[in-house]
């Protein structure tokens, strides 16, 4: 499987990167880095001749290119180059029609994304997509992912799917088992040191030994997210 590096230097050192054409899908706390992680995915899979799109669901377009450019992380040149594109659904409640993008966003509604997706990008990441899913009940949710990523992989497109806590506690963590791999990021507090840190956990990375430990990491202004070490 080829893999495509993440752009988080010591997981790519780790696993390779991420398996091309499969999902990842990363959780955690709000401010925990999703954004940040998924703007350094984004920055990450162009530099690999890759175009993404990213689908931002809560912030508009103008705070994520902010957001990069205070932390370092390149992304205007391969918006200029057409490698990314930045899809604002934050703002749409009603179907709308994107004539740059050619994806009809309805918010809210799965399948008309899955439907809509472009052809030809090679990598999607959707921040978040809690707002997407249906609220009919855990069933719906996994075939709408199982659906979702089936759809995805016959794209061969690569895909990070974000989802905030409240989702995923809402379906009893059920979003983990349909995709190809899972990281969770939050705040805790360290046993030994009594000072709060932020850590990732690898939940699960299919195929891939995973280190059990939580990883701990900085947002850093030269880059984003910097993993200080990972420990099996
Ligand atoms: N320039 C910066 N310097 C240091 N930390 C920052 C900077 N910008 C953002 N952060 C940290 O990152 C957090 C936001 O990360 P974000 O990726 O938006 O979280 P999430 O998407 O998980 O809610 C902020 O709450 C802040 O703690
Ligand atoms: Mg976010």
């Amino acid at each position: 499987m080829n893999l495509i590096r993440t752009g988080i230097i010591k997981l790519d050192e780790y696993f390779g990167g991420f398996p091309e054409g499969r999902t990842v899908l990363l959780t955690g706390d709000a401010g925990a880095g999703k954004t940040i992680f998924g703007l350094q995915f984004a920055s990450s899979n162009c530099a690999q001749g890759k175009k993404t799109m990213y689908l931002s669901t809560e912030e508009i377009s103008d705070d994520l290119r902010l957001q990069a450019k205070s932390l370092g992380i390149d992304i205007e040149d391969y918006e200029k180059e057409g490698l990314l594109e930045f899809l604002d659904v934050s703002v749409l409640t009603h179907d709308t029609w994107d004539s740059n993008v050619r994806v009809l966003i309805n918010k809210g509604n799965i399948s008309s994304l899955m439907d809509n997706i472009p052809e030809d990008i090679n990598t999607l990441i959707i921040d978040n997509i809690g707002g997407y899913i249906s609220r009919d009940g855990s069933v719906e949710l996994l075939n709408e992912l199982d659906t979702l990523n089936y759809n995805l992989y016959t794209k061969g497109i690569t895909a990070l799917l974000m989802m905030d806590n409240a989702t995923l506690k809402e379906f009893n963590d059920i979003a983990l088992y349909s995709c190809h791999g899972s990281i969770h990021m939050m705040k805790h507090e360290n046993p030994y040191t009594g000072k709060r840190e932020r850590v990732m956990d690898i939940v699960k990375m299919r195929n891939c030994k995973t280190p059990i430990q939580l990883i701990p990491y900085e947002i850093s202004l030269q880059g984003g997210i910097e993993i200080i070490s990972i420990i099996e």
